[in-house]
């Protein structure tokens, strides 16, 4: 993958891999310990009341849909926009069942805020998508403002180590497991060196959370997960303010 911005490779690069890994995607993450269930744990740290009839949500990065039904498993009676700038990606989530409360739209963040969502949005999930960013700044403000005032925004994101047994982890996880088995089963190989490269080169915890207030986001909460993710995968919560 090239590299452009400071060491992020730009948007289309990016792009371009998830839609070359499309289709060996779901077969990789459903190896993964814990994936699915984690994506649960963190649409749940939304706190959305129950059922969530009535609630309008923005997956964003909603890749083949694995985030989207982890917001329907926290609030199956809402309306949830699925958004991606992957068209492969999108064809593995549109190729699913879902219920007819569910939209997707093919769009890359940076471009939301022009974009007729049908919002303000009560709550955005943003499982994965983040740290894929050239400049991660811009469209978290963008996200902010789709939010209604007070809505909750939950960043799932794996994030580089505080310490040197998390850090460990990960290059094992990554180069001991993930990288062989994308090798093994026609996976893009390139986008899982990309995933190991841009957690261990981003902001650790609280260098996130941070960016997130910076952003313009208020009561940011930072919780880990359980497993070899300890330290590594977390979910960052966050509100838009009720006022501004
Ligand atoms: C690692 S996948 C995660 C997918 C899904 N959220 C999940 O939890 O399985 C990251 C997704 O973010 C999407 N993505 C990356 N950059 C994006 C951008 N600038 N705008 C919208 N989507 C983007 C990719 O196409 C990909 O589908």
């Amino acid at each position: 993958m090239s590299r452009k911005h400071g060491g992020r490779p730009d948007g289309a690069t990016v792009t371009a891999s998830f839609d070359a890994g499309a289709s060996a995607y779901d077969a990789l993450t459903d190896r993964n310990p814990g994936y699915h269930e984690h994506l649960r744990v963190s649409a749940s740290r939304l706190g959305l009341p129950a059922d969530g009839s009535g609630l309008r949500l923005l997956d964003v990065g909603c890749g083949t849909g694995a985030s989207t039904a982890a917001l329907l498993s926290a609030a199956p009676g809402a309306t949830v926009v699925g958004v991606d700038a992957s068209a492969g990606m999108l064809e593995q989530a549109r190729a699913k069942r879902w219920p007819g409360n569910v939209a997707f739209v093919h769009l890359p963040v940076e471009e939301l805020g022009a974009a007729d969502l049908g919002g303000p949005f009560d709550a955005v999930f943003a499982a994965y998508l983040v740290r894929n960013l050239t400049d991660p700044d811009g469209p978290l403000r963008t996200l902010r403002s789709l939010l209604r005032p007070g809505g909750t925004i939950a960043v799932h994101e794996y994030v580089a180590g505080l310490t040197l047994s998390a850090r460990l982890r990960w290059t094992l996880v990554c180069w001991g497991i993930v990288i062989p088995l994308a090798a093994a089963k026609g996976g893009n190989v390139p986008l899982y060196r990309h995933l190991w490269r841009s957690v261990a080169t981003f902001d650790n915890a609280p260098a996130f959370a941070d960016r997130l207030v910076r952003a313009g986001f208020t009561d940011a909460r930072t919780e880990t997960m359980s497993g070899w993710q300890r330290g590594i995968e977390h979910t960052f919560t966050a509100r838009r303010p009720d006022a501004e």
